[in-house]
């Protein structure tokens, strides 16, 4: 038997700090319709995704909730995998990263790139952004802020393994300059002018907290969480091989044929996952491809801002491929766009209900009404009948080609072309009017079974992008006894007597106005949900004694000044009443000086005074501790944070 050819695609695997967001399931979505456009053009699949599970921002997640971080990413994983099945995500993997079968391999890995020479110990002083998991110099932080995300960065200054990244700069430049690995094409620049900086070693291990794979040379230092993550893309496949485990899927499926990645971490599939694989002497993987991402009207979507978009919700009200069509449909690869329930909800009344679903719904109507629920055999052709067959027939090239540029927007958008030039068709056929007339029954069995083929053609190109729906039209079609075959839909006039039965509309038409009103009701209660505070436990209960003896006032910030002795303090010089007292608070990561002036505050006023790095603090501000440890002066905190 001749050997099919092989796809492997993946997706980056999510940080399980938070549910996923419609973000998130965009790539998914994006590498599940790519995965079935190639299962049904005839390759063996590997669809790659799972977890990202180590690092310091889920420690701090799980010590924030009181529990630990494997119970932590269980629970938030479990909802993953839910979704992927509720979203019919055909992955042929899901990989863990605190699985056993990955945390060895990189290990394996790390002592690889040791041996070749390529790690070193040394001493990292500099900064890291939490949320990102990324390492900055002074020099690249935008206004003392993460270049990435815009979130203030700790400093981090502790012994560390480093990997001789630098080394690789001149091949990574070769590979972007002579090959088509990196796309689309400004990701190309954006790569080149970052190693033009400066590419410096990169610190690829952490002592500071324990959450992640130890390095197999030193126990005292946990891999550093990209390393650990870039490699699932090859341990999921039993790469490095271990004494005793197959590594044929390596084999077989390596070296990918894309990762499909958001745009921001692109830096690490192009410049770190490479270079490792240099190291390593591995095969790079073929393609990296950047996509944009999904924005609201307030900016990027974000847990803890409370601006983001539920899935679950979405798909609940509308359906699975409603949501996937949107995704697919609405936005260009590699582009940022801008979500809106109108936009979302007028496709799918103008794209699906009205051009799709009344499609079907005439066509199965009318060939049960005029020909007893039979699709007729093909009749003589008529002038409009070879220019539905024409475009019919070319659509499956043009889609194709289009996928295999990933402009998925434009594989749906040739389809829709054919939909809405079938349901033309109709109009100008006017089969209602030929089955007035016993004379053009042969005319009116004709033009039924041209459409009935039309769409028999559209059930196979929507398959990958919507398989639920593409099997619902086979359905109703009279279809059901055959798989879809994506060679099927370069063919016409093969359907002959198969019996229609109309089914239930595959999408209703929406009220926009009512839908918009729903969803805005369905985001503020989701909002209000947002704001409840983690489940801190309470401390002991006090007497009412113990809390008289504080004596709480308000005051307004006269100035802030940044402490000349310490990073994270901030020096306040507070009114309350009659007197003006110096303060310090250790928020200097939260808030700039020039911030706070102006601003209320609520003071402990009778705490004893005590000198903090030479200064003295004579009292205290009460600040509010939100989830993502940022602080928030009291009159701008959300209801139940803790007070520090
Ligand atoms: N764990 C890393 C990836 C490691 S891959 C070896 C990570 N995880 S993440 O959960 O933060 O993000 C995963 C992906 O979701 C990224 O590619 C990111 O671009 C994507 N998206 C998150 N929000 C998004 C939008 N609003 N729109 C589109 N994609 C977005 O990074």
């Amino acid at each position: 038997m001749e050997k099919k050819k092989t796809f492997y695609i993946s997706t980056p695997i999510y940080y399980p700090s938070d549910n996923l967001h419609i973000g998130h399931t965009y790539c998914t979505v994006m590498a599940d319709a790519m995965a079935r456009f190639k299962r049904l053009a005839g390759y063996d699949v590997m669809f790659l995704t799972g977890t990202d599970e180590h690092g310091q921002k889920i420690q701090k997640k799980a010590e924030a909730k009181g529990v630990s971080p494997i119970a932590y990413v269980d629970e938030i994983v479990d909802n993953i995998l839910e979704l992927w099945k509720t979203m019919e995500i055909s992955y042929d993997d899901f990989i863990r990263t605190t699985e056993p079968r990955h945390e060895k391999r990189v290990q394996e890995i790390f002592l690889k790139m040791y041996e070749k020479g390529d790690i070193y110990k040394s001493e990292y002083e500099g900064w890291y952004c939490t949320p990102c998991e990324a390492f900055w110099t002074e020099n690249q932080l935008h206004d003392g802020l993460c270049p990435d995300c815009g979130r203030p960065v700790e400093k981090a200054k502790e012994e560390a393994y480093f990997f001789r990244l630098s080394k690789y700069a001149d091949k990574l430049i070769e590979l972007f300059k002579t090959t088509d690995f990196l796309q689309p094409e400004t990701r190309v620049n954006e790569m080149l002018a970052f190693i033009d900086q400066g590419l410096e070693d990169l610190c690829i291990s952490r002592s500071s907290f324990d959450w992640g794979i130890p390095v197999p040379i030193d126990d005292k230092h946990v891999i550093y969480v990209w390393l650990d993550a870039l490699s699932n893309y090859v341990t999921a496949l039993g790469f490095p091989e271990l004494p005793g485990e197959s590594s044929e899927k390596y084999q077989k499926y390596w070296p990918c044929d894309v990762h499909l990645v958001g745009k921001e971490i692109v830096r690490f599939h192009a410049i770190i996952w490479p270079a490792m694989l240099m190291s390593i002497d591995a095969p790079l993987p073929k393609h990296v491809l950047g996509h944009g991402w999904i924005l609201l009207e307030g900016g990027k979507m974000s847990k803890s801002r409370g601006n983001i978009v539920d899935p679950v919700k979405l798909i609940e009200r509308y359906g699975v491929d409603a949501l996937k069509y949107f995704l697919l449909r609405e936005y260009t690869f590699g582009q940022d766009g801008l979500f809106t329930n109108e936009v979302m909800l007028n496709r799918l009344n103008y794209d699906l209900a009205n051009d799709l679903g009344n499609l079907l719904s005439r066509t199965v109507s009318m060939i049960e009404k005029y020909n007893e629920a039979q699709v007729p055999p093909a009749g003589p052709s008529k002038g409009t009948d070879q220019a539905l067959k024409d475009l019919a027939l070319g659509c499956y090239a043009r889609v194709a080609e289009h996928m295999d540029h990933f402009r998925f927007n434009q594989a749906l958008e040739e389809i829709w072309v054919l939909i809405r030039r079938t349901n033309k068709y109709i109009d100008e056929t006017a089969p209602w009017i030929l089955a007035k007339e016993e004379a053009s029954k042969s005319r009116l069995d004709a033009v039924l079974h041209n459409l009935a083929e039309s769409l028999r053609i559209v059930s196979i190109l929507i398959y990958p992008f919507m398989h639920t729906t593409a099997t619902e039209i086979r359905s109703q079609l009279g279809l059901w006894y055959a798989e879809p075959e994506w060679k099927d839909a370069a063919v016409f006039d093969c359907m002959n007597g198969e019996i229609v039965k109309k089914g239930k509309a595959i999408f209703p038409r929406l009220d926009i106005e009512e839908e918009i009103t729903a969803l805005e009701a369905m985001k503020e209660s989701e909002e209000a949900q947002t704001d409840l505070p983690p489940e801190i436990p309470y401390k002991e209960p006090i007497d009412f004694a113990d809390f008289d003896k504080i004596d709480l006032r308000t005051g307004v910030i006269l100035s802030a000044d940044k402490h000349p002795d310490a990073d994270k303090l901030l020096v306040f010089q507070v009114r309350m009443g009659r007197e003006v007292r110096q303060i310090i608070s250790g928020v200097a990561e939260s808030y700039k000086p020039e911030d706070c002036i102006g601003q209320q505050v609520i003071v402990v006023a009778n705490l004893k005074p005590r000198k903090l790095r030479g200064k003295e603090s004579n009292g205290m501000l009460l600040f509010a501790n939100d989830r993502d440890k940022f602080t928030f002066a009291l009159t701008k905190a959300r209801d139940g944070e803790v007070v520090s």
